[in-house]
């Protein structure tokens, strides 16, 4: 798509009070202001990996962190990825309807988050079958047709793209990274949470699988709970803490990926 197309796309999106936005991290258990309907699901075509650097957020400029990006599947085909889990075609998350009176403040609050590497795409959103909705007023009903939904991607060509990453090694970086959002272990951890309680079928064995060997590190350090309920037992307020609406963007901590 030519640019000027995709620039017009942007602006355009929304304007009939159709502005749905799909998280596949952190906005999974922190969701953006005057959301009125919260569906999970999942999109096609990507692939989830924690494969961006968080300078910002979950790291420093002089010690990022690590979050997870989306990468256009076909080009992840082309790369050696360490992770030797085949992912699933499904990419789960949440998508969030902003009502169209709000959109301009939400377009405002969330393009903060481009600077660190992240670029606008649409793509279908396929709601979950039996969706549990979080919505003011209550939502009555909701047909499982996909919607577009706008989605933040850290493309291969941004600076903070990192790549393919040994899987032991991505375990150890995450404990050791912390920055202004907290410790980057309890971004891998809430992550991991949020995606199990989405639905039956929405854990992503990347994730997982990064959370087991981090786990399995504290253990061996005698750090961190590195218990098997997926419990956090270090002071991480935020595992396990229901999801819970703001109201404004003043309300909410700036917003991280
Ligand atoms: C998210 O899904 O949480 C997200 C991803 C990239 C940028 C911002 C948010």
């Amino acid at each position: 798509m030519a640019e000027s197309e995709h620039q017009r796309q942007i602006e355009e999106f929304g304007k009939d009070d159709d502005f749905w936005l799909f998280g596949y991290g952190s906005l999974i258990w922190k969701p953006p202001p005057h959301f009125d309907q919260r569906i999970p699901g999942y999109i096609e075509g990507y692939v989830r990996r924690f494969w961006q650097a968080s300078e910002d957020h979950r790291g420093t400029p002089s010690a990022p962190g690590r979050v997870v990006t989306l990468i256009d599947r076909a080009h992840w085909e082309t790369l050696a990825d360490h992770d030797s889990h085949t992912p699933t075609e499904r990419v789960w998350g949440a998508a969030y309807h902003i009502p169209a009176r709000h959109v301009a403040e939400v377009r405002e609050y969330l393009d903060i988050r481009e600077i660190n590497g992240y670029s606008i795409q649409f793509t279908p959103f396929h709601p979950a079958p039996f969706t549990t909705q979080i919505t003011s007023p209550p939502a009555t009903s909701h047909g499982a047709s996909p919607v577009t939904c706008l989605v933040y991607i850290g493309l291969p060509e941004n600076p903070q793209f990192l790549g393919p990453q040994d899987t032991d090694e991505l375990a150890a970086h995450i404990l050791r990274s912390r920055g202004p959002s907290g410790e980057n272990r309890e971004y891998l951890f809430n992550l991991e949470k949020s995606l199990l309680e989405l639905s039956a079928e929405s854990g992503d064995r990347h994730i997982s699988d990064l959370v087991r060997r981090a786990r399995a590190i504290e253990r061996e350090r005698g750090d961190g709970s590195g218990g098997e309920d997926g419990d956090d037992h270090r002071g991480d307020r935020r595992v396990g803490v229901p999801l819970h609406k703001v109201g404004s963007t003043e309300e909410q901590e700036e917003v991280e990926r």
